[in-house]
């Protein structure tokens, strides 16, 4: 979709003009005035469209509901937006002009909404799905804040086509190639000989069943005099088949998705190299494949994580704590202050949680609570799950310090107790469970199916504040 930002919005020439109606507020447009319905009171969501018959450059008008103008928000901007343009894209229009009467700044939330709802993955379809070719702006609107929202909204694109790709597309490798393209971006791809030189044992370990070379890949964003040093992680498992303890067809299904995480910290990792904030980043993603074979890592095994600890393999499908274990250790050695991963970790937090909300733990409760609040913002739901010693009880073991996974109920607390065990106690950490949220299997408010790209807006606003 191409943006266009013009001085005389409500003379353009286009397919559809989207305006907006606030209860109980007079509109000075006389379209709605005269043709409007009864109950177009200007509810959330509530839509109406119109044919002009060439009365206006516009050839049909689309009102949409705000609800309250006291009320109003970037979220209910976006979702509503986002509702409007699906709806442009049944009706095939390719040009489309968004002109709001109201003192809020919604270009940029307008302009992600569009984007988000707009996008989808059709790469390998022969015929294209409908959707939106230019979208037309005021002048009036904040620029500076729109063109940040076009960088946001590139970002999640990148995620979300990640995230969607087939694993037979998205490797390690390719990953790596991705993160090595990002300009203003220094990568270094650590092989797996660097990784055994560092002692990353269970990460290595779980890659050693797969054919595709695993590749721990470091983005590193480092400005003069940063202001703070956080690093990012995100799980990238590029396949999950769970391993030896291999899943039922019907769980293997998405697990492609299972780089959501990765996939995510190469969005922000763009993102930052174009916004550059006065912010050291590091972004992290220890990246493989779980697969069954000859070589594969086996229920039993005994593995050392980079930290000395070892683990006792308990189940080859609690996969992504052993690699996010290695990745928490080399982020808590680049001296950084505060450390957040995101992973698509537990089907105990999908089941907790369903797609609506993602799952947060972590070790320090200020850190936590503002990663929440910065989610309410941008409009990503986080809910916080216990981090309780007894939950850590279970995974004892008896011959190792610990075995990678507790009792069958709880698990996305358990999981979180298991990354702790390899973060430092001197750095502020977050642990970001999206197994629920990262990929739909049915189109949930702006969404479509599949991947949604979570965590890149929180990221990203949390780090340029
Ligand atoms: N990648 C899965 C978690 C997952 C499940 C993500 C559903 C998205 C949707 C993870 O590696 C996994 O297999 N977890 C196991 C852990 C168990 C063996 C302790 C799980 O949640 O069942
Ligand atoms: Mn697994
Ligand atoms: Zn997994």
């Amino acid at each position: 979709m191409k943006l266009a930002i013009v001085d005389d919005i409500k003379n353009i020439e286009c397919d559809v003009l989207i305006i907006n109606k606030f209860i109980g507020k007079e509109t000075s447009n006389e379209l709605i005035n005269r043709f409007a319905p009864e109950n177009f009171k200007g509810e959330k969501g509530q839509i109406f469209v119109i044919h002009t018959q060439d009365k206006t450059p516009a050839k049909q008008i689309l009102a949409i509901g705000l609800g309250n103008e006291t009320e109003i928000n970037n979220n209910i901007i976006r979702e509503n937006v986002a509702k409007a343009i699906k709806k442009c894209a049944q009706l095939e229009a390719g040009k489309v002009a968004i002109d709001f009467d109201t003192k809020y700044n919604y270009g940029a939330p307008a302009f992600l909404g569009a984007s988000i709802a707009n996008y989808h993955f059709d790469k390998y379809k022969t015929k294209k799905e409908k959707h939106v070719k230019e979208l037309f702006l005021s002048s009036n609107v904040d620029l500076e804040a729109v063109s940040k929202a076009e960088v946001i909204a590139e970002s999640m694109k990148l995620t979300r086509d990640l995230s969607n790709e087939p694993a037979q597309f998205a490797t390690p490798s390719k990953l790596a190639e991705i993160a090595k393209s990002i300009e203003g971006i220094e990568t270094e791809i650590l092989e797996k000989e660097k990784c055994e030189e560092l002692g990353m044992g269970a990460y290595l370990a779980v890659a050693r069943g797969s054919v595709e070379s695993p590749k721990f890949i470091h983005m590193k964003y480092i400005p003069q005099n940063p202001k703070k040093r956080i690093a990012i992680i995100g799980k990238g498992l590029c396949f999950d088949s769970g391993g030896l303890d291999i899943k039922p067809a019907n769980s293997m299904l998405n697990m492609k998705d299972d780089m959501s995480g990765s996939a995510c910290i190469l969005g922000v990792m763009k993102a930052i190299s174009k916004i550059k904030p006065d912010v050291e980043v590091h972004g992290i993603i220890a990246s493989c494949e779980n697969m069954p074979s000859g070589s594969s890592y086996k229920p039993g095994d005994i593995l050392k994580a980079m930290n000395g600890k070892t683990i006792e393999v308990d189940n080859t499908d609690a996969e992504g704590r052993l690699t996010l274990a290695d990745a928490l250790c080399y982020a808590c050695e680049l001296d950084v202050e505060e450390v957040i991963d995101i992973a698509t970790l537990t089907g105990a937090c999908m089941v907790a949680l369903g797609s609506i909300a993602s799952g947060i733990m972590g070790n320090n409760n200020d850190f936590v609570q503002k990663i929440i609040k910065t989610g309410e913002i941008v409009g990503e739901k986080y809910w916080e799950l216990p981090m309780w010693q007894e939950y850590r009880d279970n995974m004892d073991s008896d011959v190792a310090d610990m075995k990678n996974t507790g009792t069958r109920y709880g698990g996305a607390s358990a999981a979180g107790m298991f990354l702790k065990e390899f973060v430092s106690d001197n750095v502020k950490w977050a642990h970001l469970d999206v197994a629920g949220t990262a990929f739909l299997d049915k189109p949930q408010k702006e969404f479509s199916k599949g991947s949604t790209g979570i965590g890149v807006r929180t990221l990203i606003k949390y780090i340029i504040g």
